[in-house]
Parts: structure tokens; sequence; C-alpha cells
């Protein structure tokens, strides 16, 4: 069959990998891929929100099924009108996609449905926000409503940085995404992304994986969309996962059924591990990004066959096979990343850290100029490497690292310090 893979990113690279090594995939395009994307697939210059151009190319060139990568033409009804056009895809309808597009909507099915997260109001009139914000006091978390492309949180460490969030967010910071705010409670513990295949009734839950937000070591500096992750997540133990699905996704589920809004593709719980259990921070209708790259590296049976399954709604008793070995992937930023970077920097001898046993080097951001492969985004690249455990995997991700001669780049020299702590501390316990 012909897949499409909509997106130009790193998740759409590691799902591209995936798809490329499925039997079913005779053919493999990329609207719009990058650099990377186009050494395994045929990139075409169409954009992901130009919903006329990705049909026409469908029809043309009888595109079988079309996996749909990020937020934005998801939120904005592209598996909707692909299902018009009898076209098979990979992904939420606008009705669902809601989850991710409003904060205000999930946190409302929460409540309604005792899903557990931060207990929150919202508010579009400034005075009642900080008035509010006064009288909870710090720590406390503002966002923006809409999508803000992974910025629109904000962790307000003392009462004055709320008031100012408050009225930046109202007073148009993020534009639309920001008509209304929720203000929330801080919670406190351990982060991890947890994702459900679903085909709009059955939730089949996927590997865990664990995700590094702030620029720098240390988890300091702003947040980005993410500057490494590794899976699996040793916080998300069988206990964990199963109270996960127990109290979280599966009402989610039920609840989206009910509301008319059954939701197919994968849910992506942004959780915190609390001293009372999981609690939902956010949820996202696609794949993490880097976090798809580690799942798609441990992802052993066929996972074009298991987006197809639930693109079908035939998910009930599937399985997915995964490796037992640890990934990780450290995301390689041009410098100035999350603010301003420069574009079109040569990036060098990709090929000697692709040739360490167990790497991958997934393009998130680079375009190909005749033979030369260029940056062309914040985030860069995403080298991945597997091995026996998290630590084996991170030495062998920072030799790739070492490898890649890109002067104008930099990464996290910390990616995975939680898991490798663990390791250590569970070593010299035995
Ligand atoms: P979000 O955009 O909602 O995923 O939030 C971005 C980041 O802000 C999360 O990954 C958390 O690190 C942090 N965060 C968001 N909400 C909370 C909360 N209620 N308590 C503590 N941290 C939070
Ligand atoms: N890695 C976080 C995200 O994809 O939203």
């Amino acid at each position: 069959m012909h897949v499409l893979v909509i997106g130009a990113g790193g998740r759409e690279h590691a799902l591209c990998w995936g798809v490329a090594r499925s039997p079913l995939a005779t053919r493999l395009s990329c609207a719009p891929g990058n650099g990377g994307i186009a050494q395994l697939a045929e990139c075409v210059d169409i954009a992901v929100d130009d919903f006329d151009g990705i049909v026409a190319y469908c029809r043309a060139q009888s595109v079988d099924f079309v996996v749909v990568g990020p937020e934005g033409p998801l939120v904005a009804g592209l598996v909707d009108r692909l299902d018009e056009e009898e076209i098979l895809a990979f992904g939420p309808s606008a009705r669902a996609a809601i989850l991710e597009g409003s904060k205000v909507f999930t946190k409302n099915l929460c409540k309604r449905h005792n899903i557990p997260t931060a207990a929150f109001e919202r508010f579009s009139d400034l005075a009642k926000a900080q008035e509010y914000i006064q009288d909870r006091g710090a720590p406390i978390v503002v966002k923006a409503d809409g999508l803000a492309a992974g910025k629109g949180a904000i962790v307000c460490e003392t009462t004055e940085e709320a008031l100012a969030a408050a009225a930046d967010i109202l007073g148009g910071q993020f534009g639309a995404a920001g008509n209304e705010i929720v203000v929330e409670q801080f919670m406190v513990g351990e982060e991890a992304s947890f994702f459900a295949l679903c085909d709009g009734r059955n939730a089949l839950p996927l590997a865990t994986a664990q995700d590094h937000k702030a620029v720098f070591d240390g988890d300091k500096g702003p947040n980005t969309g993410g500057m490494g992750a590794y899976s699996p997540a040793p916080v998300m133990t069988d206990e964990m996962c199963q109270k996960t699905m127990e109290r979280i996704i599966l009402p989610t589920m039920r609840a989206m059924e009910q509301d008319g809004r059954p939701f197919k593709g994968v849910l992506y719980a942004g959780l915190m591990i609390t001293e009372r259990g999981p609690q939902l921070i956010e949820y996202n209708v696609r794949f993490g990004d880097p976090e798809c790259q580690v799942l798609l590296a441990r992802w052993q049976s066929d996972p074009l066959a298991a987006l197809i399954a639930a693109a079908k709604g035939q998910l009930a008793g599937y399985e997915v096979d995964w490796s037992e070995r640890a990934a990780i992937t450290v995301v390689m930023a041009a410098q100035g990343y999350p603010g301003d970077y420069a574009k079109g920097t040569e990036i060098r001898n990709l090929a000697g850290a692709e040739a360490i046993a167990g790497v991958s080097v997934l393009h998130a951001g680079t375009k190909l100029d005749g033979g030369r492969m260029l940056a062309n985004g914040g985030r860069v690249l995403g080298v991945t490497a597997q091995g026996r455990d998290i630590r084996t995997a991170r030495e062998r991700a920072y030799q790739g690292v070492a490898a890649i001669d890109w002067p104008e780049g930099f990464c996290r020299g910390d990616i995975g310090w939680r898991a490798v702590e663990r390791e250590e501390q569970q070593e010299s316990e035995a």
C-alpha cells in the first residue's frame, strides 16, 4: 500500500522509519518531510495545513493510508476531511482532538468523570483571575486554553509571577489561544508520558517514556518542545500503568464516546506521578516528539499494522511487541533555541554517528541542499540509541553526538539522568 505521513519533524521521521520496515508498505511519501526523511520516503512539498493539496495528492498518487503527525492539522480537521473523501487516516477527528485543542474542555471532562487532575478554575476576566491567584497563592500554574506550541503553561513560583502570566496571556501573548486561561494547583511528583493507541472504543497501552522539556542540564531554563527522551520510564511500573488505564485513559475513552466524539489515534497523557498515584497534567492527541523516536526504536511488531487497526476500529485483542532493550534520544538543537537561532548551517559526518552500533539519527529540522545537510529548525536532530539498559543506550547516543560535526548545534549532556541514577542505585543495592 501507499502510505503518506503528514509532518516535518523528528516524530514524523520516526513514523516513517516504523512504516518503512512494514511489509505492508510498498510506497512511502511524506508531506512536507525533511532532509532525513527524504532518505526513506518521497518528500512532497505540501504544507500540513493545505488540506486541498493533501487530498489532491492522495487522489493522484493512489494513497491508501494517511498518518497525521502534528496536532495542528488534527485540531483543524484533516482527518474529518480525509474521511469525507473516503481516504483511510490515522488520527482523531477535530471533535476528538479538542482534548489537546482546549484545556478547558479537558479539565471539564476530568471534573465530570472524576479523572484525577490538578484542581483548577477557568477565567476570561483578568480581575477575577487575579483575585483567585491572590487567594490561592504560589506555587501555582497558569495556562492558555488553546494550542501554544508547548509554551502556553507557566509554572509560577511566586504570586507576582502568576499575576503577570495571567495578564500576559489574557492580554494576547498567545493570540486567541489565550482568550481563556486555566489556573491550576501545582502538583508535586515525577512526570511521565503515557501513550495509548485508540480505535474509538478500545485503548491499547503502548510503551512508556519520559522526556526532558527544559533546555539546559539539570532541567533548568525555559521549556522547549523536548530536548530528549527515553523508554521505558522506570517510574511507570506495571501497577502505575494499570492505574493510569483504569483511572484516566478508559474513563476518557468512555466519556468521549458518550459525548459523540469517539477518540481514534494515539492519546498521549502527560502525567504527574504523585503520592496519590497518576494525575493528568494534559492530553495530547498525537505522538510525543521526541518520545515517538524512542517508542519506534523499541516497537518490534509491525507499527503500520497497528496504526491501521486503530484507524479501522480493530484494536480489540490487538497486541504490540516491545523490545526489552532501552532506547534514548538526545536532541541536538541550533544554538539559541528555544529563542532566536540561525538556519542553514551545515551538519557533517552523520554517517559516522550512524556507523556506531545501535545508533540512528532521526532528523527534526534539516534540509538537503545538493549533497549537504543543512539545519532548518530549532530542534534539528534526534540521536537515538538502544542498549540493554538506559545507561548503555545513553553512552551510545552521546558517542553518536560526539561523531557529528556541527559546531552551531548544542544538546543537553544529562538526558536520562533520573533513570541512570535509579539503575546505579539498584546496582549498588544488589
Ligand atoms: P502542559 O503544557 O500543560 O503540558 O505543561 C507544561 C509543563 O508544565 C508540564 O510538562 C509540567 O512540567 C508543568 N506543569 C503543567 N501543569 C502543572 C501542574 N499542575 N503542576 C506542576 N507542573 C505542571
Ligand atoms: N515531548 C512533548 C510533546 O511532544 O509535547
